[in-house]
């Protein structure tokens, strides 16, 4: 199971692997798949710069990437606390009525409650992109469309591939024309921001739009090695999964979100603006349930939703209830049923895709 995405990576398997944890990420690319690592998550760039360094030694000089979240649009950034005015009383008011309804505790004295997800911010996710380019990373993903000129440019210069999520499949010629070597077409069932097709309409579109041999890895509700055979089929060169990961050890989930992950079917995700002000996939709970209530306001957009929430995020992650964790995650959850070591997750997915390309092709 060869293909053109494999040369342009130098991977052995055409398959990426986006995960918030740096375990994962090293795991995967060991793996011989290419590992991707969110930074959204990171506050402070010097604290980037040391996971990336980490990673520098535990991939074995395999390739691996980083994915930003660098919005094109958004209010103008002044001072985080201009950006805190703008965030209207009512909806603080039912932050903290939700929480205290779901029997939500504080978090613990002493303990922080953070400047709030400051990686949303264009400023941070750019200090994301300086650091990143001081590493051997092959790849920068952008999670919300090209990035801006001069990143491709810097990217490039360094011989760095720029990849762009995009929601719809009419973006893919655009994010070509702008620069960007890779579009992952996000589909409806993937987990995280999505558009509005399922995957196996955005795929043979977005194929057909790159051009001949551009690649195309397709994300969204992937999670065995026949799906991924049937993505091929459908154009892409490659898969780029993200919730299935969310299910092996290296990520060592909290115990609540564990229990959450593996008792929920494919039909408990749902599409909402609640954990970014963006359409995103995540469990379905009685969290994401407050929020579709008659008396819920609408969720802000991003960034001042991802302001408002997170200090509730760590409180409702902290609360040790499965029936109230904030996770973005995809339709495939309904497959998770047990806790596996990435490295067999990636031999049980090339295994049955190569089974199942042979099998078709002995039609
Ligand atoms: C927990 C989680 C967090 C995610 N965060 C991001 C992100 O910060 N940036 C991004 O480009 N994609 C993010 N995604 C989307 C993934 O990159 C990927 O496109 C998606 O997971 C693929 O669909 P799947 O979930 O069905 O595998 C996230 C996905 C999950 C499950």
């Amino acid at each position: 199971m060869h293909t053109a995405l494999c040369d342009l990576l130098g991977i052995e398997h055409p398959i990426v692997g986006f995960s918030p944890s740096e375990r994962v990420v090293a795991a995967i690319s060991r793996a011989g798949g290419f590992g991707v690592l969110g930074c959204v998550r990171f506050n402070d760039a010097d604290e980037l710069d040391a996971v990336l360094s980490w990673l520098d030694s535990e991939t074995d000089g395999r390739p691996y990437g980083v994915d930003v979240v660098m919005p094109t649009h958004g209010p103008a950034e002044g001072k985080h606390v201009d950006l805190d005015k703008l965030i209207p009383d009512g909806h603080r008011d039912f932050v903290q009525r939700t929480l205290l309804k779901l029997g939500v505790p504080p978090l613990p004295d002493g303990e922080s409650t953070g400047d709030g997800v400051l990686g949303w911010l264009h400023s941070v996710a750019r200090s994301h992109v300086e650091v990143a380019l001081s590493h051997p990373v092959r790849l920068i993903a952008n999670a919300l469309g090209p990035p801006p000129p001069d990143v491709i440019d810097a990217a490039h210069e360094r011989g760095l591939l720029v990849a762009a999520l995009a929601g719809r499949a009419t973006h893919a010629r655009s994010h070509v024309a702008s620069g960007v070597d890779i579009v992952v077409a996000q589909g409806y069932e993937a987990g995280g921001h999505t558009g509005e097709a399922p995957r196996r309409r955005v795929e043979p579109e977005v194929a057909a739009r790159g051009g001949e041999g551009d690649p195309a890895p397709a994300p969204g509700g992937i999670g065995s090695g026949r799906q991924i055979a049937a993505a091929l089929a459908l154009g892409a060169t490659g898969v780029w999964m993200g919730s299935c990961w969310l299910g092996t050890e290296e990520y060592q989930a909290q115990p609540a979100l564990r229990q959450a992950l593996l008792d929920a079917t494919s039909a408990d995700t749902v599409r909402s603006r609640v954990y970014s002000g963006k359409p995103a996939r995540l469990l379905r709970n009685r969290w994401t349930e407050a929020w579709s209530e008659p008396e819920a306001p609408a969720p802000l957009p991003m960034p001042l939703q991802n302001l408002l929430v997170s200090e509730a995020h760590s409180r409702l992650m902290r609360a040790g209830d499965p029936t109230v964790v904030p996770m973005p995650v995809g339709q495939i959850v309904g497959r998770m049923n047990e806790v596996r070591p990435v490295a067999q997750v990636m031999s049980t997915l090339v295994t049955e895709a190569t089974d199942t390309l042979k099998r078709l092709s002995a039609l």
